[in-house]
């Protein structure tokens, strides 16, 4: 069996310290409740001397945890703050206190302005008062990525004499190189008196970008407690993101002879309900949870992975609750995907018919940065509406605006081959093509509806226009037509309704 690692979330302490990210309870016992499904082994609920809030928060977590996990509350080394925690956490079975203090120059000289000797008594001090409340007592080293590797061995076995359980080595500034902080962890486990009864976290952050990179390192040389957030919400550039860790983990378990008990397939609901009750968006090439992460864009990748998922995905989406991998249909699809895509819609061509979708599909793409389901089918029924036309449309142009009077110049061709173009003025332009096509067209009718929808999303979405004429016989006929420019669309509509009027007639 390989090596448990616990996993530590601080969504809620650190993640929440992120600038804009802060959390009402109700909000903070929702992502618990989530945390608690995914199986973490500690909560940090809070900092509960800081705010009522969080006194709250640490309580009522502590409440719905039961022995389901660890619930922890964050204290500086400071005899006020450990007694408040420990108010806070009576409600939880398996009650947490972390206390710590800064340990690297510039934190004893700059912010506690204490000597290393000050700063031992402090750490014992505040570990053994923390120890009075509960049996289960976390020291942090602060900034132990940038302390003095001496005075780190020092005060760690110091803290562990003094009581601490587990022994936190945070790269608060992510300032390290992975090899450089996988080093500091071996040392301490070689030099620290008794660090073999205690648990080794580490706590990363993502200055350089490479706190999960830190702690996988730090895993490699015996730490056994990984501490990180959902999305790698935190302070600056953020903590190390929960759902890297474990993947990577659980990728390389083997070699890292190491796994965690988180419920992978929880993942991606995490991601999105910690970005929605926080309002923090997850960038969408975000590793793991972001939305781009199974999706294949390009035409060599499609194809690709429409052979065998694993050309260019390592991870199965549905791991991680993602659904399944997604072929975005852009203008980079190949006749792979999109001959793909439109079988799944449950249309199939001949060689031929496919090659001429495939150029409207070009098309289409080249105008739109995505090609969705609704963009496909309205191809597909564009080319049935003009494959059966009397008329076709060649050409529209208008002009129009205030105050200049709306007119259309129509070009179309019939069926044996010859064009007409025509001009027209109307009260808008698509009155004014209408009457264009009418001059062209020479059939009586009656336009009784106009409506126009979007067949897809954003701004450049197809318009579809959907209009009903009336003949002189009062037979009614529907015509459709879609493009991105709805002057465009509604003259296919209009061209549509009386090439099927024309039809009728002529047979
Ligand atoms: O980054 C850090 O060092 C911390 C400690 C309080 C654990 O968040
Ligand atoms: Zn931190």
């Amino acid at each position: 069996m390989t090596r448990k690692i616990a996993i530590f979330d601080t969504t809620l302490r650190d993640g929440e310290q992120s600038p804009g990210a802060s959390m009402n309870t109700e909000e903070k016992l929702i992502v618990a409740r989530q945390l608690i499904r995914m199986n973490v082994d500690v909560i940090e609920a809070g900092f509960p001397i800081s705010s009522p809030g969080d006194f709250k928060s640490v309580a009522e977590i502590g409440r719905i945890a039961g022995d389901r996990c660890t619930v922890c509350g964050l204290t500086r080394a400071v005899d006020k703050d450990i007694e408040v925690a420990a108010e806070a956490l009576k409600t939880a079975k398996r009650p947490r206190i972390h206390t710590g203090l800064g340990v690297s120059p510039s934190h004893l000289r700059d912010k506690l302005r204490m000597t290393e000797d000050e700063a031992v008594e402090r750490a014992i001090h505040a570990v053994k008062l923390a120890r009075n409340f509960v049996d289960d007592v976390e020291f942090y080293a602060e900034d132990a990525g940038r302390a003095d590797q001496d005075f780190l061995v020092r005060i760690i076995e110091a803290a562990i004499k003094a009581g601490a359980t587990v022994v936190n080595i945070p790269d608060t500034t992510g300032y390290n190189m992975p090899w450089a902080f996988g080093a500091r962890i071996a040392d301490l486990r070689e030099r620290v008196d008794g660090i073999e009864d205690a648990t080794i976290s580490v706590h990363t952050h993502n200055d350089l970008g490479m706190a999960t990179a830190l702690a996988i390192e730090a895993v490699r040389n015996g730490a056994t407690q990984v501490e990180c957030t959902i999305n790698g919400l935190g302070e600056r550039a953020g903590n190390t993101a929960l759902e890297e860790v474990v993947m990577a983990i659980r990728m390389h378990g083997a070699e890292l002879d190491a796994h965690t008990d988180i419920v992978t397939k929880e993942l991606t609901h995490a991601s999105k309900l910690v970005s929605s009750i926080t309002g923090m968006q997850v960038q969408a090439n975000k590793a793991i949870v972001g939305a781009n992460a199974f999706a294949h864009s390009s035409g060599i990748h499609q194809d690709g992975v429409l052979k065998a998922r694993d050309t260019y995905e390592i991870i199965d989406p549905a791991d991680v609750g993602a659904g399944g991998s997604q072929i975005i249909l852009s203008a980079r699809s190949g006749h792979a995907a999109l001959r793909h895509r439109m079988g799944e819609l449950g249309f199939t061509f001949s060689d031929e018919e496919f090659e001429d979708i495939y150029q409207s599909f070009l098309e289409v793409a080249d105008k739109k940065k995505e090609v969705y389901d609704e963009d496909l089918e309205s191809i597909v029924h564009e080319r049935e509406r003009v494959s059966t036309a009397v008329w076709n449309l060649d050409a529209v142009q208008v002009s129009c605006g205030f105050p200049l009077t709306p007119t259309a110049t129509i070009t179309l061709t019939n069926m044996g081959g010859e064009t007409f173009t025509e001009c027209a003025y109307g009260t808008g332009p698509i009155d004014a093509a209408y009457k264009a096509v009418d001059k062209i067209v020479a059939v009586a009718n009656d336009l009784s509806e106009f409506s126009v929808k979007a067949v897809t999303r954003g701004i450049d979405a197809l318009g579809e226009v959907t209009v009903r004429v009336t003949a002189g016989n009062g037979e009614v006929y529907i015509g459709r037509g879609s493009d991105g420019d709805i002057i465009v669309s509604s003259t296919k509509a209009y061209l549509n309704a009386l090439n099927r009027l024309i039809s009728d007639q002529q047979k």
